[in-house]
């Protein structure tokens, strides 16, 4: 059993990337860590790495796609605590990069399932256990790319890319943020980019093929400022690693 004085955490898609260095980072301030994975072998290994190193993981089959999946997740956690105190949405696809005038409304519903629908789901089924702690947080992996005022600043090379889905799917999920912060003041719901908005640079991991400039443990630094934000801290806010950025 999870002691009931110990943070916990849940983290989506903790099995590679920016989710696993988050559950590693976590785990080294004695957070009991829900690792999940949508594949139970990458989870477990994932998971058998940070107890090797001295965690406390628990890893946890989900598929953000999936009801089922969710729900199963929720009963899993529940026999391990009746309370879970960060849930971090980190889970997240890139889709193909389809330009506008291409892009059908199947291909952009793959990428809004994950990344939209999949953050809905999983904060919906985890509420009751989140309402439950004492300062409950709850993150979201957002992007650069996911704000209007850097798409469409000529000096920032994302205005050049035209595609749909993956930016799109990060503006719907800060909006979808920012509306749970104002309807649940009881749950701090706050928005991370991993990379550095100013500097252009993003964090090294499969999704870019590990083209980013940041290493996924400063990728990260955004991630758990907001999970560690203490009881007066703020609730709807948009940061990066540097601070606060622009919608
Ligand atoms: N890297 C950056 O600089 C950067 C910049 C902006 C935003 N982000 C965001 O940061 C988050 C993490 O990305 P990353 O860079 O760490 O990418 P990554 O290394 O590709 O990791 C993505 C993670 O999401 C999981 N995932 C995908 N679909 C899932 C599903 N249906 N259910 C559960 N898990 C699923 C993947 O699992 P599998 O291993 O099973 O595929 C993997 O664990 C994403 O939301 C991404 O959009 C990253």
């Amino acid at each position: 059993m999870t002691n009931s004085e110990q943070t916990s955490v849940l983290i989506t898609g903790g099995n590679k990337g920016l989710g696993f260095e988050a559950a590693r980072r976590l785990g080294e301030q004695g957070w009991t860590i829900f690792l999940g994975s949508r594949d139970e072998g990458r989870g477990r290994a994932a998971a058998d790495k940070l107890t090797a190193g001295g965690a406390n993981v628990v890893m946890v089959p989900l598929d953000v796609t999936s009801d089922e999946s969710v729900s199963g997740a929720v009963r899993l956690v529940r026999e391990h605590t009746d309370r879970l105190d960060v849930l971090i949405n980190n889970a997240g696809v890139p889709g193909r990069g389809i330009a506008p005038a291409d892009a059908t409304a199947d291909e952009i519903h793959a990428v809004y399932d994950t990344n939209v629908y999949g953050p809905i789901r999983v904060t919906h089924a985890f509420l009751p256990l989140l309402r439950a702690a004492d300062h409950p947080r709850v993150v979201m992996l957002s992007s650069g790319v996911g704000s209007f005022s850097v798409v469409t600043d000529p000096e920032q090379p994302s205005s050049k890319f035209h595609e749909l889905a993956y930016s799109s799917s990060k503006a719907a999920l800060n909006m979808i943020t920012v509306r749970y912060a104002q309807a649940l003041p009881d749950v701090k719901f706050n928005i991370a980019t991993p990379g550095e908005v100013r500097n252009r640079k993003f964090a090294a991991t499969d999704m870019n093929n590990n083209t980013g400039e940041l290493t996924v443990t400063e990728g990260t630094d955004s991630i758990l400022r907001l999970a560690m934000l203490d009881a007066d801290g703020p609730t709807g806010i948009f940061v990066d690693r540097l601070g606060p950025i622009t919608w």
